[in-house]
């Protein structure tokens, strides 16, 4: 699908579920946040259908996220399932880690190539704060399991100025330990915080500080890569990427759409509203939510 600003559109991040076992700052605030009603979330059978439609109509990648996507039940299955989806190239899983260890072996044959894991903090304090609660040994723990289960690892790093942004070196040194691809966020503002600016640390500031130490070559460009600028070291195998949704905006390489799990098309992360696909998954003619779907693109 080619948009009307001739953007490719290959890539759908589905919802699952808008449920989280974290809270973490940059992402909900503390208290209040009411899950939706179960009848308002989509059935799997439902997300199935959009995820096999939007691969008909050129999806070639689906991230499947969250909330925590591994806290709906029958999350495996529903994986299987779309992995069989022929013309999907790569099935891949936003996930925060915490069940990530008892999960890996499923994940791995249920046919998920890849898990985007998010680790603000290698110091278990820190991580229990920013996450409000989450272990990082659970995290730790998922993310070898899923290294041994053949899974390939992304590390997801919200960085945040006087939080956890001296963790910058840790981090690089546990991918380049580990063989992981590690990208580094820069913080956006999600939550209401009116202060929010002081926390961001610019990507190009980013990159200068972990040039001091470790001398980075610019990769190029992957094709169904997503907004990261990623660097390598000589001699090692871990990468390190930089996402800018704040200092360096990725609009013109945009290449994908967003379900939520209530069924809302969001064609920008940045969007406040979404397009109710609802109507069209009730509707019993096929061509229906093929033909919204290819509208909402162009
Ligand atoms: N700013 C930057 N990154 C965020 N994420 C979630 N909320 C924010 C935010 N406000 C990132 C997390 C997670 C990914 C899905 O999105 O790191 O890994
Ligand atoms: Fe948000 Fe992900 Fe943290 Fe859950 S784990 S609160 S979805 S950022």
């Amino acid at each position: 699908m080619i948009d009307a600003y001739k953007r490719k559109i290959n890539y759908l991040r589905l919802s699952v579920t808008d449920r989280c076992n974290l809270r973490c700052r940059y992402c909900m605030p503390a208290t209040g946040v009411i899950p939706k009603q179960r009848q308002e979330i989509l059935s799997y059978e439902e997300l199935y259908r959009i995820a096999k439609i939007s691969v008909s109509l050129g999806i070639e990648k689906i991230r499947v996220t969250g909330g925590e996507p591994l806290v709906r039940k029958g999350i495996v299955e529903f994986l299987t399932r779309l992995s069989g989806i022929p013309g999907l190239r790569q099935l891949v899983l936003t996930t925060n880690g915490q069940l990530l260890e008892e999960m890996s072996e499923d994940l791995r044959a249920a046919g998920v190539k890849r898990v985007n894991v998010s680790l603000d903090s290698l110091n278990a304090d820190m991580f229990g704060k920013i996450t409000r609660g989450g272990e990082l040994s659970r995290t730790l723990a998922g993310i070898a399991a899923a290294h041994q289960s053949g899974l390939q690892v992304k590390l997801n790093v919200v960085v945040m100025r006087g939080v956890n942004d001296m963790e910058l070196y840790d981090f690089v040194a546990m991918a380049l330990d580990q063989s992981l691809a590690v990208r580094f966020i820069e913080y956006m503002p999600a939550v209401e915080d009116e202060n929010w600016q002081r926390y961001v640390v610019p990507g190009k500031e980013i990159v200068e500080r972990i040039s001091a130490r470790y001398p980075l070559q610019e990769v190029p460009r992957q094709r169904l890569s997503g907004p990261s600028r990623d660097y390598r070291i000589d001699g090692v195998t871990g990468t390190v990427g930089i996402i800018t949704p704040v200092f360096d905006h990725f609009c013109n390489d945009c290449n994908r759409i967003r379900v939520t799990a209530a069924g809302q098309v969001k064609t920008c992360l940045f969007s406040n509203c979404g397009f109710d696909l609802k109507p069209y998954l009730q509707s019993s003619d096929e061509n229906a939510l093929a033909e919204i779907l290819k509208r909402l693109v162009q």
